[in-house]
């Protein structure tokens, strides 16, 4: 049986190309998508959520949700890295659907509360819309399958500070409440998504493969190519958002170490992730909110890379 998923996003060129591996995928049942700010602004996230599907050839309902964090102040969109649209600054046509009246936090807390015990949550933008969806239904913990967040860093360092991820430095606050929820969590942070780098030949197979779709995956990978070449020197790109689908499909490409999330809030260290080791006692308990957590902590690189190219040139959108 196909996993039901809810997709919470803010495309963002990784972000789409996961899109497409959400909706293309055989072992997944997207039951919608979920905008946040982030890459973009809100109502740029949600205008690329409903393009994408709509490329794709598909009707999936999408919930408008989060347009800045719940306290600290909003940092601009980083247009230098997904461009001013999101999507590499391309060209895009026209949007034909529309999201629907429903909010994302209200989204996610009917389709779990539907469905007691099946429905994974995958968060990879900042984290509003399920800090929400937790205060509308704090049982939430007790009813969704899991929660699986693509976003901080525990050894790695970070990719906008010294010590914070994006998703997370954009929503510390969030982050905090979601992070140290009793649910069953995996974190899919830059320790894993850093191993994996997507080059320019595997994603041209890629394009071939996906139709329209295909042609914004490509032409917004070129964008952000260039970046990943200015800020870190390689030629690829790590495909972040999609390592968080890769883990609930092929989690055996991941090494995970069980521990308890903390995230810093305030200060020099806004953002930063921290985990305490299940296995490990501390001074005190301020470190060991809720329930362990899931953490990736190394990848299989080219085996999650061989698994991304593998699903987007086998299956295509109908
Ligand atoms: O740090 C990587 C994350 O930040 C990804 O989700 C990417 O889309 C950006 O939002
Ligand atoms: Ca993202």
């Amino acid at each position: 049986m196909p996993t039901p998923i809810i997709f919470d996003t803010d495309p963002g060129v990784d972000d789409a190309q996961a899109i497409a591996i959400a909706l293309a995928h055989p072992d997944i049942e997207l039951l919608g998508l979920t905008t946040t700010f982030g890459n973009v602004t809100i109502e740029v996230a949600t205008h690329n959520a409903l393009l994408l599907v709509e490329l794709a050839g598909q009707s999936i309902p999408i919930a408008q949700g989060a347009a800045g964090p719940l306290v600290k102040t909003k940092n601009p969109p980083p247009g230098h890295i997904h461009g001013d649209n999101g999507l590499g600054d391309i060209s895009l046509p026209p949007v034909e659907t529309q999201a629907l009246k429903q909010s994302a936090a209200q989204f996610i807390v009917d389709q779990v509360n539907a469905r007691p015990g099946e429905v994974v949550v995958v968060a990879v933008g900042p984290l509003g819309n399920l800090a929400a969806a937790l205060q509308l239904d704090p049982g939430l913990v007790d009813k969704v399958k899991r929660v699986v967040v693509m976003g901080g860093s525990i050894r790695e360092g970070g990719n906008v500070t010294p010590v914070a991820e994006a998703n997370i430095f954009n929503d510390p606050h969030a982050a905090a409440k979601v992070l140290e929820a009793s649910w069953p969590l995996t974190l899919v942070g830059l320790d894993a998504t850093h191993r994996c780098v997507l080059d320019p030949q595997s994603m041209a197979r890629i394009v071939e493969a996906q139709g329209a779709l295909g042609k914004v995956l490509g032409e917004s990978y070129a964008f952000y190519r260039n970046f990943y070449q200015q800020a870190l020197g390689i030629d690829g790109c790590c495909p972040h958002d999609s390592c968080a689908l890769v883990w609930l499909l092929r989690p055996d490409l991941f090494s995970v170490e069980r521990g308890y999330l903390s995230v810093v809030t305030d200060g020099l260290a806004e953002g930063q992730t921290l985990m305490a080791p299940e296995s490990r006692e501390f001074v005190d308990s301020r470190w060991s909110h809720g329930t362990p957590a899931d953490v990736c902590m190394n990848a299989n690189g080219s085996g999650v890379i061989d698994w991304i190219v593998e699903t987007l040139t086998t299956h295509r959108s109908p």
